[in-house]
């Protein structure tokens, strides 16, 4: 959140209790964000005079994102169940601006939580396009928030470590979504789509993933959904052990595991509908220019409109040659 600072605020910030912390246009200054950090507010929206023009919210509001950052970080269950819900009612009712995209600005990236709301946000769009019931969708939100429950179980110092783990280490982390699994599977409320996206959500799809080395249409489609997301989002964050991926980098390992690691129908659905850039994001593209995306339009969306920063000119990607120009990071 520091990288924010002379910065402008693009969105409102609003508490739980719907009062007013701070109006969006506000500057950010260091005692903003440090004052901010203290109401446990670590993202923000920034506006910047090439984007005055933009609709940068997110899908969700930020009420919604903490109330789920509070259920995740506490595993208060019955609190997810609400967060899950508000997320889909939010969403379901915005969807004009799904094609913003979404994100959090993250000083704390590997913060669980936030990883929790991107991959249950990116589940429901992929799960929109897929066109899965509201039943289907409220069950995919609450899964894709609780799919790491079981890291609870993890030590720490393995949660956290920043070499390489050992192959020991390795297989007790490769045990949390079974650990996540008996965390709830006597949960007699919670519906077995839930606990199989919990169980699932590591399984590849030739049948090299884990726990259960499922395959293919054996392995549950919210649970296939989920995977995806969670990878998404892994490969794009700084994590303790890795720096974040640039996008270019990311999406092209996650087409190149298309059949491998990922359900083929559902990763094309990723590519073509979901919003992979937030509008607004700054990016830098092959040439080595920035631009700032501008617009996500379904059918590929690797390849939005961006606006050069130089020169402020708008270059809807999928016009050019894709080797000529793309983003890079
Ligand atoms: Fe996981």
């Amino acid at each position: 959140m520091t990288n924010c600072i002379g910065k402008t605020l693009g969105q409102d910030i609003i508490d739980e209790n719907n009062l007013l912390i701070l109006a969006a246009g506000t500057e950010i200054t260091e005692t903003l964000v440090r004052r901010l950090q203290n109401f446990g507010i670590y993202y923000l929206s920034i506006k910047e005079p090439l984007t005055d023009d933009l609709d940068i919210t997110n899908p969700i509001s930020d009420q919604t994102i903490i109330t789920a950052a509070n259920a995740i970080a506490s595993l208060d269950i019955d609190k997810a169940f609400e967060a899950a819900d508000k997320i889909v009612a939010d969403m379901t009712s915005n969807s004009a601006i799904l094609g913003n995209g979404f994100m959090i600005l993250r000083e704390y990236d590997e913060n669980t939580a936030f990883h929790s709301i991107s991959v249950a946000v990116f589940s429901i769009m992929l799960g929109m396009s897929l066109g899965l019931s509201m039943v289907r969708l409220r069950n995919l939100s609450v899964g894709a928030l609780l799919h790491d429950i079981g890291k609870s179980q993890i030590p720490i110092e393995i949660l956290n470590k920043t070499g390489s783990l050992t192959a020991e280490e390795t297989e007790l982390m490769r045990q949390h979504p079974k650990y996540g699994y008996n965390m709830v599977k006597d949960d007699v409320l919670m519906p077995i789509p839930v606990k199989s996206i919990i169980l699932q959500h590591h399984e590849n799809w030739d049948g090299s993933g884990y726990p259960r080395k499922l395959k293919e249409d054996k392995i549950y489609e919210l649970a296939s959904i989920t995977h995806i997301c969670d990878v998404f989002d892994a490969l794009i964050s700084k994590r303790s052990y890795k720096e974040a991926f640039s996008y270019k980098d990311s999406l092209d390992y996650m087409e190149s595991m298309r059949g491998i690691m990922f359900n083929p129908y559902c990763l094309d659905y990723f590519f073509s509908e979901v919003p992979i850039y937030k509008v607004g994001l700054k990016v830098t593209l092959n040439t080595g220019e920035t631009a700032i995306v501008v617009k996500n339009t379904r059918g590929d969306m690797r390849r939005p409109i961006i606006r050069m920063e130089a020169t402020g000119q708008d270059i809807n990607l999928r016009e050019v040659p894709v080797d000529e120009l793309f983003i890079e990071s």
